[in-house]
């Protein structure tokens, strides 16, 4: 393929956006963008410096002392955060909730929507998020919204931080619903399918399978 395209997967939390959107973005030779870390950043930094997750004008100073920068290394796609490599202290539960409040803030929104517009420029890129299609590309060549049953969301995401985690398939469950809840019902931006959206339902296929419909629709 020559043209080089902009391509969108938002949906929910689990349902299987990072590793359809890194072998898509592998299998075309584009760079895969995860927003969702760009939100976890920030609310890494708003942990540390302790600000007030409702309070805008603190959210606004953080963010403007705030440098967020995606780097490519040996170890894969790296968030650094002023220079710091963060990627692996976003994932904790604790950020992962905050992340869910502070991206319902506008002015954290707002601070964000400059940033991947910017990393957008270059096309040829795979964005994975919530408002991809709707607020961030609404001009992507080609926009996917991607989607499984909650119950297959949760077990995904259960066996996922196993390891590193002693939250019951339950309690993460019960968090995904909660983030549902926050990331749909969110004032700015809210999580939905763009009207142009190519929604795929995931529970049921596997990770080729889906990244196979993407190509088809693509080619
Ligand atoms: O995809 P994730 O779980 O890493 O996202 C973390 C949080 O950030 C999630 O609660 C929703 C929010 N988010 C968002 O509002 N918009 C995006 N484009 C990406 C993520």
């Amino acid at each position: 393929m020559t043209k080089k395209l902009l391509i969108t997967i938002d949906g929910p939390a689990g349902a299987g956006k990072t590793t359809v959107s890194r072998e898509l973005a592998d299998r075309l030779g584009y760079r895969y963008i995860d927003t969702g870390a760009l939100y976890r950043g920030v609310a890494l930094a708003a942990q540390s410096r302790k600000t007030d997750p409702q309070n805008d004008a603190e959210l606004e100073q953080l963010c403007s002392e705030l440098k967020l920068d995606f780097i490519r290394n040996d170890m894969g796609l790296r968030l650094l955060s002023n220079g710091a490599d963060i990627s692996d202290l976003i994932r904790t539960p604790e950020i992962t909730m905050l992340a869910s409040a502070v991206s319902a803030r506008p002015v954290v929104r707002h601070y964000l929507l400059e940033l991947q517009r910017k990393l957008g420029e270059e096309k040829a890129a795979v964005f994975e998020g919530r408002d991809m299609g709707t607020v961030v590309f609404p001009d992507a060549d080609i926009k996917f919204f991607l989607n499984a049953s909650t119950r297959e969301r949760a077990e995904r995401r259960f066996n996922e931080l196993k390891t590193n985690s002693s939250q019951t398939l339950d309690e993460v469950q019960r968090d995904i619903q909660q983030r549902d809840k926050n990331d749909s019902t969110r004032a700015v931006a809210p999580l939905k399918p763009a009207g142009d959206a190519i929604v795929i339902d995931s529970t049921d296929l596997t990770v080729s399978q889906v990244v196979e419909r993407m190509l088809s629709h693509i080619e």
